[in-house]
């Protein structure tokens, strides 16, 4: 068989949504819900049924796997720009979206990594301060000083509550 044969009979929307929920393991209304967001598109029948192609397993699957990456549906929908002319993705189109995520997600940790950091220092401080805390303050000169609120004077021992 040659590739149009097999992108023709992969793009003919030929499965209900109760099938494509079966095959791909979605639940119906979350494919409703795609649909509607524009990330997965079908055809009607005679009957004015929803029919999906094969192709739509695929972009599925995308989806998934771009949530479970934890990409925002708009980038996901982004991505699946080509696919949403009903012809299906081949390998150097996956082969683009892959990459372009992992970049992201590069990205995403390099964030996290640095808000793990930096949420080291209020560990047991607590302060909340707008002022003092590098969550709360970014841009926070004092932080380089060392963890936890800078700014704060320590309590002298004679001053702390007493027990009992
Ligand atoms: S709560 Fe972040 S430094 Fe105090």
């Amino acid at each position: 068989m040659s590739r149009d044969i097999n992108d023709n009979a992969a793009s003919t929307p030929i499965m209900s949504v109760g099938a494509l929920s079966r095959r791909s393991g979605i639940s119906v209304s979350a494919i409703h819900f795609y649909e509607r967001e524009g990330l997965i598109r079908s055809t009607r029948n005679a009957a004015n049924h929803r029919r999906y192609s094969r192709a739509s397993l695929r972009v599925l699957a995308i989806i998934k796997a771009g949530q479970r990456a934890g990409l925002p549906l708009s980038e996901i929908r982004t991505a699946l720009t080509p696919a949403l002319t009903g012809k299906p993705l081949n390998r150097e189109e996956w082969q683009r979206i892959s990459e372009s995520w992992r970049d992201d997600l590069t990205r995403r940790i390099r964030v996290l990594e640095q808000v793990r950091d930096q949420l080291a220092g209020c560990i047991r401080c607590g302060c909340l301060s707008h002022e003092l805390c590098v969550l709360f303050n970014p841009a926070d000169r004092a932080a380089a000083e060392g963890p936890g609120a800078q700014g704060l004077e320590p309590v002298p021992v004679d001053d702390m509550p007493r027990e009992g």
